[in-house]
């Protein structure tokens, strides 16, 4: 995955001319020490905007108070202005008109139309990753758009639209390991404010110690906490095939529960609420 990650890179970067293997081939050499460096010290990254879709449901579960979002794992970030984008579902819209990426996807249950009628406010947004990827640089673009593969044009143009929308106002991410980092920011909150604790994909590389240290910070922190979070194989109520079980924790009097299934990418959706038994 690196190497082609690191081929896709030098295509974008202008620097390979394409993916015919006489092409490739030619790259190989030419950028043999690039390449071998690259693919040495470079980690596979990803943000996959997709999944918005998905967890847009169960952030409007809970508005009626300002957010104050915070995001582990959060990669580039993209998915910490999940409130700039448009989204399509079979029962109504959601988000502002014109904005540059319209999302939407297989809905396998529908999303009521009133929790499509929600508004939200978000009055702070932070991110924590070990690796963020600085999207102000060119090179950071290409380095987020180069492990995306090439041959799945849709997910490359979705990536191109987020981008440009985070650019325009960028949310504030932190280097470090959310388990350490998190304390720290739950202790330094605005007043009045939800703080939303939310993750995709980022918990399943923790061990089990670790991920209870973590939901022991969350469930002890200062109220008002909400948790969204996309569960671990070893938590899973269902055996979901193809994707992920979500459970959301709307306050520290509820404990966690599950509210939608959603595909790897968010690809799909099978919503079901918090007023499911
Ligand atoms: C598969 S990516 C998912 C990124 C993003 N959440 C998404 O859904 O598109 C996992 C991310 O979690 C980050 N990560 C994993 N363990 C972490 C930790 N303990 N502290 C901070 N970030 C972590 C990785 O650096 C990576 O950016």
């Amino acid at each position: 995955m690196r190497l082609l990650g690191g081929l896709h890179y030098l295509m974008l970067a202008g620097r390979s001319p394409g993916w015919e293997w006489g092409e490739v081939r030619e790259t190989l050499g030419r950028e043999r020490d690039w390449l071998a460096a690259f693919t040495a010290g470079q980690t596979v990254q990803t943000n996959e905007v997709q999944r918005c879709w998905a967890l847009v449901p169960a952030f409007l579960s809970l508005a009626g108070r300002p957010f104050e979002l915070v995001e582990l794992g959060s990669s580039a970030g993209l998915n910490l202005v999940w409130d700039r984008y448009r989204y399509r579902y079979a029962g109504g819209s959601w988000g502002p008109d014109g904005s540059p990426l319209e999302l939407s996807g297989e809905e396998r249950r529908p999303v009521p139309a009133e929790l499509l009628s929600r508004d939200v406010e978000v009055v702070r947004r932070r991110g924590i990753d070990l690796e963020p990827v600085d999207l102000s640089s060119d090179d950071g673009v290409r380095l987020l758009s180069c492990f995306v593969w090439a041959d799945q044009p849709e997910r490359l143009e979705r990536l191109r639209a987020a981008i440009e929308v985070a650019r325009a106002d960028p949310p504030e991410i932190l280097r470090g390991d959310y388990v350490d980092v998190l304390p720290g920011i739950l202790a330094d909150r605005v007043s009045g404010a939800l703080a939303v604790v939310f993750q995709t994909v980022s918990t399943i590389y923790l061990s089990k110690e670790r991920y209870a240290e973590l939901r022991r910070i969350v469930d002890e922190a200062e109220p008002p906490v909400a948790w969204i979070s996309t569960r671990r194989l070893d938590e899973d109520e269902t055996g979901v095939e193809g994707g992920f079980e979500l459970e959301l924790r709307a306050d520290e009097r509820a404990p966690a529960r599950l509210v939608a299934r959603l595909g790897y990418h968010g690809q799909w959706l099978e919503w079901r609420g918090l007023r499911e038994p």
